[in-house]
């Protein structure tokens, strides 16, 4: 009889962290996701005005394990290094502030690291995960429409706390964990304009009320579109009061802070687009990598057990992968 497979919940950086590393070491694994496509917040979304980087805008590299992926991504073409012209605006003002950090994007789009991950590995996606328990020897999946999955051998939760608490009754200490970390929203706008604006910014740290980043989407490798497309990031605080505002009502504000920062003139864009992150990034940083119970043959990963980046989700998903493997 074949081996019950591995069940990995969630496709973004963490999940296919750990679905390559288990799958490379000869385990057969399945995944699931409640979106249509991989990535989850380094995922890119399809536009009118082109693709675009609504979620993680670049990522550093500072694990030497990390740098060898990346090397090996550059290798496959899924990514590239981005050197914008970076700013920052402080009280209003707008200085460069070129450094020497290496910052990498997913080429063409963001999504294409995930997407690379993924390859063949069998998915299941627009399933939504509601519940997760364990028989006597096999784990089963519930999702939001009442049908099972199963049976799988161990299960990898790689989905932000909130959700992950959510799913853990099984573990009442994991659940306990994930139920304390607390996560910030951050709403994302686009902004896409026919004729390309008259500055030289690339990218541009903010500190400001309502913005926190802004960056030149087509100063990123690999992405073209008819349009001079934008991407504003507002601050988790502002975020948070204006969570329930309309999506018009936050591009506006938005705008607004956008046009009297820019230096330069900012007409009406052709083409707007709104999206709230939930649970964009945890209000603190932690360390514990990944959190497991063995004995169940339950594993939990994701960016909030370590760092809240790029880099952190995908050493966490190596983390949960390495230990599951370990208690084989
Ligand atoms: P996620 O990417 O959230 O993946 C979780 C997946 O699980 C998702 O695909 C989701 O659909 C799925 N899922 C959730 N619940 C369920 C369920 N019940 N059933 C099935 N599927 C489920 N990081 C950087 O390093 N640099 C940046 O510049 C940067 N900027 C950012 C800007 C924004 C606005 C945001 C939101 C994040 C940013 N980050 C950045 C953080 C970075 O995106 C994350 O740290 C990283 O992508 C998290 O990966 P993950 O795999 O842990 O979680
Ligand atoms: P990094 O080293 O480029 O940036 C870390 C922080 O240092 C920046 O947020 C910024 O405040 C400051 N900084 C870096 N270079 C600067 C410069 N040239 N001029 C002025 N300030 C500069 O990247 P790292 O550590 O990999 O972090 C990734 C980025 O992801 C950060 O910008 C972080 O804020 C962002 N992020 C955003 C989230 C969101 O929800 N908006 C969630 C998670 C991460």
């Amino acid at each position: 009889m074949s081996k019950a497979p591995i069940a990995i919940i969630g496709t973004g950086i963490a999940g296919l962290s750990a679905a390559r590393t288990l799958h490379d070491a000869g385990q057969p694994v399945h995944l699931f996701d409640k979106s249509r496509g991989s990535g989850g917040r380094m995922a890119s979304k399809r536009s009118d005005a082109g693709s675009l980087d609504l979620g993680a805008q670049y990522f550093t590299a500072r694990d030497r394990r990390f740098n060898d992926a990346l090397r090996q991504w550059h290798a496959e073409g899924w990514v590239d290094q981005w050197a914008p012209n970076l700013y920052q605006a402080r009280e209003g003002q707008l200085t460069p502030s070129a450094d020497e950090q290496v910052r990498w994007v997913g080429t063409p789009t963001m999504s294409a690291i995930t997407r690379g991950l993924l390859g063949e590995l069998p998915a299941t996606f627009g399933c939504r995960i509601t519940e997760v328990f364990r028989g006597e020897q096999f784990w089963t999946l519930v999702d939001a429409s009442g049908a099972s999955h199963g049976p799988f051998s161990q299960v990898v939760v790689a989905v932000p706390a909130p959700q992950a608490a959510a799913l853990l009754p099984s573990a009442p200490n994991l659940a306990a964990v994930a139920a304390s970390v607390a996560m910030e929203p951050a709403w994302a706008v686009s902004l896409g304009f026919a004729t390309p604006l008259n500055t030289q910014v690339g990218g541009c740290f903010v500190q400001d009320d309502a913005l926190d980043w802004i960056a030149r989407n087509r100063s990123k490798p690999g992405r073209d579109g008819e349009f001079d497309t934008w991407v504003l990031h507002g601050t988790s605080n502002w975020s948070r009061q204006h969570l329930d505002l309309s999506k018009e009502a936050v591009i506006e504000r938005l705008h607004g802070a956008f046009a009297e920062l820019i230096d330069c003139v900012v007409p009406a864009p052709e083409f707007t687009l709104a999206h709230r992150w939930l649970y964009a990034r945890p209000a603190q940083a932690h360390e514990w990598t990944a959190l497991a119970d063995a004995g169940l043959g339950l594993y939990i990963c994701g960016d909030w057990c370590l760092s809240g980046r790029v880099e952190g989700a995908w050493l966490s998903g190596q983390e949960a992968a390495r230990r599951l493997l370990e208690n084989l």
